[in-house]
Order: C-alpha cells, then structure tokens, then sequence
C-alpha cells in the first residue's frame, strides 16, 4: 500500500518523537519517500542527522536551510501524497485546529492537499481535556484521520490513555485507510504465470519461452489496487518486493495444478496466465540419459489443464484465462472461453511483433461470456495489465 507513495512526516515536540526514528525506517522499508519536517521541539527529542540518514532526504526545520535557501512548503506539499503528523503535541493540535501558522511544519500543513493523518501523544489529563478533544473532532471534521493513542504508561509516570500509536500500528492504520475505496480492498487473487518445465531426466526439461512478465504485470497492479495477491510461478526470474505479493514457485504443470487448487477455495478472482506444457515425459529417468542411437523417440502423456478443472469445479470465482494462437486468434479463444467455463478470456496473438512471450510490451483482445470483444493496442505490459484490471473489476461489479 505504501510502494511509492510520497510521505511527509511531520514531528512536533513530545517525547514520543524519539520513536519516529523507528517510524520512518517502518515506512522506508514499506517502499515510501519519507521526507521529515521537525520541530524546533522535536528536535531536542530526536536528532535531524538521525531522520536524514534513515529517510535519505534533507530534514526540513525551517523555512531557509542552513545555506539560506528557502524550503518551499507548498512545493512540499504539493509533492506529497500524505502527511502523518507523528508525535502531536496538544500545541500543535490547538494550532492546526485554529488556523495558527506560525512554522514550517504548519505552513506545510495548511498547504496539504493530500489525506492528512494525526497521532496524538500527550500525557492523561491533556488527552482527556475537553478542548483537546474538540480539537481532534475538528481535525476530523476537515477529513483527517485521528490514529487514537494507545493506553499504557507515560513519560510522566502516570498510566492510562495518551501514549502515540506504536510506529507498526501507525504504519498498519495508514494502510487499512488507503485500502479502503480501491476496487480490489479485501479481494483475494490468484494467478498464475510462467512457463512450466517438465523433467526428462534430472538436467532436461521440456519447456517454453514465457517470461512471466504478463502474469507478474497483474499481480502488481492488483496488489496496488488493494488485493491480496499469490502467484502459482513456473520457472522464471521474476520477484515482486510488494508485501501483498505472495510468490509461490513450482516447476512443473503437476506442481502448478496441486498448488492452485490448494488455494482455490475462497478466492474471488483468478487468472491464469501461465503457459503450461500440454504434454509431459510419460516417464523421468532417475539419472542422466546417455547420447546413443541417431534418433530418439519421447513418449508424452497429457498434463492436467489446470483451467479447465478451475471452471469445472467453480463456485463465486470470477474466471479468466489467456490463449495464444497463431491463427484464427478470436474464434479459438472464443471457442476456450466456453469450453473451460470461463468469464473472460484474453487473447493474445503469437505471431505479431512484439506482442506475447517475453516481449516487456504486449496487445490483446478480450472476449466476454456474450462474445462481446475488447480491443488493447500495443503498449507495456504494464498498461495492459492496468487496462486489464479495469475491465475485470468492471465485469465483477457487473457480476455481483
Ligand atoms: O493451452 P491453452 O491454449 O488451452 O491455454 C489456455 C488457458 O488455459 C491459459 O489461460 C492457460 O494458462 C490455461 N492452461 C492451464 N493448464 C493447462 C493448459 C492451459 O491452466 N494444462
């Protein structure tokens, strides 16, 4: 939820800003740009060379740096996609809800246009205060989410409600709230990509030149629209770092059947972009086969086709499949989408330049249970997968 987004984290002065220092290692390793704005205050908490080297962006403390160039808060501002105010004093609270501006860290929030997150940390009696509380419902009454602080003991000694959100559910309450609203929150995917290889003894393999790229395109996208995402992965090369990405490898089309319908049960949408061997060695030999007579027959025996039970045995699932051909594109892959029970297929021709197996860029048309046909032109795999995603969160909703 946090790949790539733009963070600015702004500390005032209470002594939880020490914990901001684990704060923004938390949202770095997540994938964010951190930026720190740090209070006069804080910065008796917690030091600017710290939040510098662990963000990796200058520390902003006021409004001309050391050099006398100005940092510009509504630059700042405009560059962020969120701002987390992480300690909030019940001064700066009073100040934010007031209108008051009288630092940096105001001005860059009063120029926020992005989702503003505050958690408060204060001792007992200033949480419980009731101009303290009025001050958070106006916060929230201009759309910003309060983080509630968490009970436990306090720096004064006394114990009870006050203490900031610890940095991990600071972290896990920004993501719940980016979730929320994205087309595919709460859905679980499963995809499959790669090519499989099947074992003719333990050094040879019958394989094929799918990268994985289409499949692991999806999984991103989907993964940044609020999925949970797991990808059944014949051999490739591919990884994703994104939290929300569970990469399940497999060689072969017997190791990619097992593992998917493992996890077919609760799924509500599932791709299957992996090209899979029709055909295996009937038989493996158990050490390497020796080079003797001029030819040499194979014997292959047919793989399970994963898809095909996947629409057999379907329940809620919303279906799709891929199919590659060399002719007759729409009509074959029309002809699969009945078959295999599915409730899209994408089609993919395999002769076009740049388009299909390992390629970064791909075209498709897209075939519906009511033959209607969806055309995507030539453009990063990506794109396609953006383009794609669309069309089946739309179906979905379509669907119920
Ligand atoms: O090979 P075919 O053209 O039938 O592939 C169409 C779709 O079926 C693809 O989505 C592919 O991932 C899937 N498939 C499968 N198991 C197989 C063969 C194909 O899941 N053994």
């Amino acid at each position: 939820m946090l790949q790539n987004k733009k963070i600015i984290l702004a500390i005032t002065g209470g002594i939880a800003a020490y914990k901001c220092a684990h704060l923004v290692r938390l949202l770095v390793k997540q994938g964010a740009s951190v930026k720190v704005v740090l209070s006069a205050s804080a910065a008796q908490f917690v030091t600017p060379q710290t939040l510098s080297v662990l963000s990796k962006n200058e520390v902003i403390q006021d409004f001309f740096d050391a050099n006398f160039n100005w940092n510009n808060h509504v630059h700042l501002a405009e560059w962020a996609d969120l701002m987390l105010v992480a300690p909030l004093t019940a001064n700066s609270l009073a100040k934010m809800a007031s209108g008051t501006c009288d630092n940096i860290l105001l001005a860059v929030y009063f120029s926020m246009r992005g989702k503003v997150f505050v958690a408060p940390a204060m001792d007992l009696e200033m949480y419980r205060h009731a101009t303290v509380k009025e001050n958070l419902n106006k916060l929230e009454a201009l759309g910003h989410y309060v983080i509630p602080a968490e009970s436990g003991e306090l720096a004064s000694g006394l114990s009870g409600e006050g203490r900031m959100a610890e940095p991990e559910n600071i972290v896990h309450f920004i993501e719940n709230n980016l979730k929320q609203g994205m087309p595919f929150a709460g859905k679980k995917v499963l995809i499959t990509a790669g090519p499989t290889h099947e074992a003719i003894d333990p050094v040879r393999f019958i394989g094929n030149r799918s990268s994985g790229k289409m499949g692991m395109a999806l999984a991103e996208t989907l993964a940044a629209q609020g999925a949970e995402v797991c990808v059944v992965l014949g051999p490739s090369v591919l990884q994703s770092a994104n939290k929300n990405i569970q990469i399940v490898r497999v060689e072969s089309a017997d190791e990619m059947y097992a593992a998917v319908m493992q996890r077919y049960a609760g799924q509500h949408l599932v791709i299957c972009s992996a090209a899979v061997a029709d055909y295996k060695p009937a038989q493996v030999a158990t050490s390497k086969m020796k080079k003797k007579a001029e030819t040499f027959e194979l014997a292959l025996t047919k793989n399970p086709d994963i898809l095909a039970k996947l629409g057999e045995t379907k329940e809620n699932q919303f279906l799709v499949g891929f199919a590659l051909e060399t002719e007759n594109l729409l009509e074959n892959a029309g002809q699969k989408l009945k078959n295999k029970n599915l409730d899209l297929i994408v089609a993919n021709a395999a002769n076009e330049p740049g388009v299909g197996f390992g390629h970064d860029t791909n075209a498709v048309s897209v075939i519906d249970q009511h033959n209607n046909v969806f055309k995507f032109e030539l453009k990063s795999k990506a794109d396609i997968a953006l383009e794609l995603v669309n069309l089946v969160a739309l179906k979905m909703k379509v669907k119920g």
